[in-house]
């Protein structure tokens, strides 16, 4: 896949520690599908994969948390200069399917939920976000935008309930037992969903986070097992997914 060069119309700074890139990407914009990622060059690193956080227009968003050299040498890029991205890469999240869907988000997996949930307004969402920490808990005013009221929680509960987001996700089910599931977040965020989900015999589309080294399927940095008798033993999160649906990792059983 080619490579393109966007350049950075706005520069946001959502959260300390958060920094979102808007682009000009008048040829991509319209392809992509809530849950792909860009590959983006990040300085002299490897590229670093990015979910999209928004379309508006022909521009589009990159939300991310500095945690390294990659994210940081992004979040100095200002408003007239270049980045080099490849994508969209990997499988998105499928349309909302009938009936209740909650998007459930945990820290800088929040942003393709985000940019789901501007796709499709006309779903019957409930959004549950859950982070470390206030600073954390990204986007919440973005989905209030969109006229939606996010159940919030944090580990250290200075916003909303304290907790895990996956409590939130138990007690969505008491009321909506006939509900589908979008979650993106840390694989033990996952795992947790993936429990709860099959639990509940609902379905679920989950989005993966891990590092990844060429994101297009070469290097096998970023394989995870398949659901033992399944399909295939090994999948990779950047052109398999990163967005899976449960049973293909964790089969029809309870995981
Ligand atoms: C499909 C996909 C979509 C993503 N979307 C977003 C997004 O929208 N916003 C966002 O903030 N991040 C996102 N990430 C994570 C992001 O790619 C990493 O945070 C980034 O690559 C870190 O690069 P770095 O050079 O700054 O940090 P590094 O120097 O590579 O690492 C710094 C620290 O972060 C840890 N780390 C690095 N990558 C990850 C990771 N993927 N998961 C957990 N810990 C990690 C390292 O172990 C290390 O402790 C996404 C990842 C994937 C695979
Ligand atoms: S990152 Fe290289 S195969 Fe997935």
């Amino acid at each position: 896949m080619r490579a393109v060069r966007l350049t950075i119309v706005e520069r946001r700074a959502p959260a300390p520690e958060h920094v979102e890139l808007m682009v000009d990407a008048k040829d991509l914009a319209g392809r992509l599908v809530p849950g792909q990622f860009l590959h983006v060059a990040a300085g002299g690193t490897l590229r670093r994969p990015l979910s999209v956080s928004r379309v508006e227009g022909a521009r589009l968003g990159m939300l991310f948390r500095v945690v390294g050299a990659g994210t940081a040498w992004l979040a100095e890029r200002d408003v007239g200069e270049t980045v080099d991205v490849m994508g969209p890469l990997g499988q998105g999240y499928p349309p909302p399917p009938p009936g209740p869907l909650a998007l459930v988000g945990g820290g800088v997996g929040i942003p393709p939920l985000f940019f789901y949930a501007q796709r499709w307004p006309d779903a019957a969402l409930s959004v549950l976000l859950g982070a470390r920490d206030h600073d954390s808990l990204i986007m919440v005013d973005d989905f209030r935008g969109l006229g939606l009221r996010p159940g919030l929680c944090t580990d250290d509960g200075s916003r909303g309930k304290r907790g895990r987001v996956t409590g939130l996700l138990r007690d969505w089910f008491l009321e909506h037992p006939d509900g589908s599931v979008m979650a993106c977040g840390p694989a033990p965020m996952l795992h947790e969903v993936a429990r709860l989900t099959a639990a509940a015999g609902r379905p679920a589309w989950l989005g993966f986070e891990q590092r990844m080294g060429c994101g297009v399927g070469a290097c096998l940095a970023c394989v995870v097992p398949g659901a033992p008798g399944g399909d295939r033993v090994w999948y990779r999160v950047c052109t398999d997914g990163p967005v899976f649906a449960r049973e293909t990792l964790y089969g029809e059983g309870r995981p």
